[in-house]
């Protein structure tokens, strides 16, 4: 047995039990995955400043985000086909998030749908919208997560169109899952994998099927994509869907000072710097590189959430050293979910936070909220 002691570790082990097709969608970016790259490196590239004879004895990660408390500055980002790492994957990541005392975003491409996760936590989740050119039905999802009670709504406005990975086409992933030969002999290897999420209620889109004209069909996930996405989403669209929405708005997938500034304009509560893991345009920069100048431009009008490339404690609190209020791990807890289930959720979690704990220390830092560009040198 591994003793998991980093993210990595959880990551080897989802290589090894979950079908190919499946963990290549989550570890992969767009292209020559550029972008994808420099989320980590622009993250890694930055040094803290070591300080000593502080007290540290007491230490507090907990902070307020949305005007929710949490026990530390972190959110589970929504993440598309969660449910195909491990049975239930979307109610077992959001108890853990529960447990935890951070908040869960389901994916409107989950495979649990949001009825799913209400009937199976205690308490609100974040819902993540996808405009789809049937606007009627993106309402009504709107009106489902209202009923369901999620306490944000978080619209994502940088993939109406997909950018290419090519490892998806090679493996031909579509939902559900289909087995050719070529993953069949793969999961034969991964009968822990297959036992599970083969033999599972769901494994197909859980918020669409029988809602949408041919969303039960096998397609290529980039198929159906090209097929159901709204390419002609704009600002417009944000007045009527926060309208029907009426509760705390998160914008996300900013990437630049002028789209922040419109953002911050539409009246919506927070935004997500993020260039979607770099899983669509690649060759633009890191969302770490595009943070300090979006925070410094709008963080006094709206709450700024960073994601793309957090892995660890550390890189936690380098986005808080450069603005963010927040940051959302989306990769590092589904490597957890496709390595031990719930458990391994609720471990990515812990690893995180302490990780984020004993960094604050050595940079001296007693609180979380007090994370300022002090805590990093100067380059
Ligand atoms: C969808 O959100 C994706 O990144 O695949």
């Amino acid at each position: 047995m591994t003793v998991v002691t980093c993210i990595e570790d959880l990551r080897q082990m989802a290589k090894r039990r979950v079908a190919r097709a499946i963990f290549e969608y989550v570890d992969c970016g767009a292209y020559d995955q550029a972008t994808l790259r420099a989320n980590r490196a622009d993250l890694e590239a930055l040094k803290f400043r070591q300080r000593v004879g502080i007290d540290v004895e007491r230490r507090s990660t907990r902070t307020m985000l949305l005007g929710q408390e949490l026990a530390m500055p972190v959110a589970l980002a929504p993440v598309g086909l969660t449910g195909l790492n491990w049975a239930d994957g979307e109610v077992l990541a959001a108890r853990a998030a529960e447990r935890f005392g951070v908040p869960f975003t389901l994916s409107t491409m989950s495979i649990c749908s949001i009825e799913d996760v209400a009937g199976g936590t205690q308490k609100p989740f974040w819902f993540q919208l996808y405009v789809f050119r049937d606007r009627g039905f993106a309402a009504s999802l709107i009106d489902r997560a209202k009923a369901a009670q999620c306490s944000a709504l978080v619209l994502t406005l940088d993939l109406q169109i997909q950018g290419q990975r090519h490892r998806d086409l090679k493996n031909g992933l579509t939902v559900p899952p289909r087995l050719t030969l070529g993953s069949m002999l793969d999961v034969l290897g991964k009968p822990s994998w297959a036992l599970n999420v083969l033999r599972s209620r769901r494994k197909s889109f859980g918020n669409l099927e029988g809602q949408i004209k041919g969303a039960d069909s096998l397609l290529t996930l980039t198929q159906w994509i090209a097929g159901q996405f709204d390419p002609t989403l704009s600002w417009q669209d944000v007045g009527w869907i926060k309208e029907r929405w009426g509760g705390k708005l998160i914008l996300k997938g900013i990437l630049d000072v002028e789209d922040a500034k419109i953002a911050a304009s539409t009246g919506a509560d927070a935004i997500v710097v993020s260039n979607h893991g770099g899983r669509q345009l690649d060759g633009t920069v890191s969302s770490i590189a595009a943070l300090p100048e979006i925070a410094s431009a709008v963080g006094d009008r709206v709450e700024v959430l960073l994601d793309g490339g957090i892995r660890s404690g550390q890189d936690v609190l380098r986005a808080l050293a450069l603005g963010a209020k927040g940051v959302m791990i989306g990769r590092a807890f589904v490597y957890g979910l496709g390595a031990l289930g719930e458990a391994g959720v609720a471990k990515a979690l812990e690893v995180i936070h302490k990780e984020l704990d004993v960094t604050m220390a050595l940079c001296g830092l007693r609180d979380v909220k007090e994370a300022s560009p002090a805590v990093l040198r100067r380059s």
